[in-house]
């Protein structure tokens, strides 16, 4: 695991922002995992800046989202569908026949996930996939107890992620989701290298679990930590629980990739 930590959330955004573009030159063809979520909302407006400023083309990438309600329409602006089509997909030049999210409407969803995977290693498998964390530790929507090696699966939500997401429910608990389409902690670990992007005080307590905590299938992230190529950014409030932070600090100035990245 590799560690950034921006002195401010604009800067740890535009950072994660820059790794994504960075793939997409040197990758056009790359299949990108995508994550929703408010702390994405600005990493995809400075995509689409990238594509209308500095001409960052889409056409020959795919898309490969995390996690979908069940029950919501894609329709629905309350999907994670109309989200990626509202942030990111209308706004830049990607097909839509290459950009996919789970279906949380299917009849038979347990073989609608197993037909994501498929198309998923169709693909050659995540080339980079982007994170978000949840209060909680999850990733995509893998609650507590999530076994490490699972794959897209329909699940049911925390009690305290249906609390965090009330908001985009028009702030009624009683609209929000029983329950989840989401990648497994194992399809996550599969992709070749992830950007895991955590701003804001609320993440504090799940960052340094994340990083510094023992291996629990109680906190999903965690499992992070066994990903060969994995880096995450962090704003400085994120990053005040973490206690090995003098250490982190030595390793931002004399790891030649992380010198690379802040230069
Ligand atoms: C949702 C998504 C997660 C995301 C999380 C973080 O729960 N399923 O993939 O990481 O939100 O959300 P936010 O960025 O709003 O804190």
């Amino acid at each position: 695991m590799k560690i950034v930590i921006c002195p401010n959330v604009e800067q740890a955004t535009l950072l994660a922002a820059r790794v994504m573009e960075d793939a997409l030159r040197q990758t056009p063809d790359i299949t990108l995992g995508l994550a929703t979520g408010r702390t994405m909302e600005k990493v995809y407006a400075a995509l689409v800046q990238a594509h209308r400023d500095r001409g960052l083309d889409f056409s020959h990438c795919q898309s490969f989202n995390l996690d979908e309600y069940v029950g919501i329409s894609p329709s629905s602006t309350q999907s994670y569908r109309a989200y990626m089509h509202t942030h990111l997909f209308s706004r830049v030049n990607i097909a839509l026949s290459a950009t996919h999210v789970p279906d949380g409407m299917a009849t038979d969803l347990a073989a609608r996930c197993a037909g994501y995977e498929k198309a998923l290693h169709a693909c050659g498998g995540v080339g980079l996939q982007l994170l978000g964390l949840g209060e909680n530790g999850h990733i995509g929507f893998n609650e507590p107890f999530s076994a490490f090696t699972s794959c897209t699966r329909v699940v049911t939500l925390d009690p305290a992620t249906r609390e965090q997401n009330r908001s985009m429910f028009d702030d009624d608990l009683a609209q929000v989701p029983y329950h989840a389409v989401t990648m497994g902690v194992g399809t996550i670990l599969d992709a070749r290298r992830i950007v895991v992007l955590a701003t804001g005080a609320a993440k504090a307590r799940v960052v340094a679990d994340m990083i510094e905590g023992p291996l629990t299938a109680s906190i999903s992230a965690t499992a992070l930590q066994m990903h060969a190529n994995c880096l995450v950014i962090t704003d400085e409030a994120a990053a005040t629980a973490l206690t090995r932070r003098a250490f982190i600090d030595h390793l931002m100035q004399h790891d030649a990739e992380l010198q690379g990245l802040l230069s």
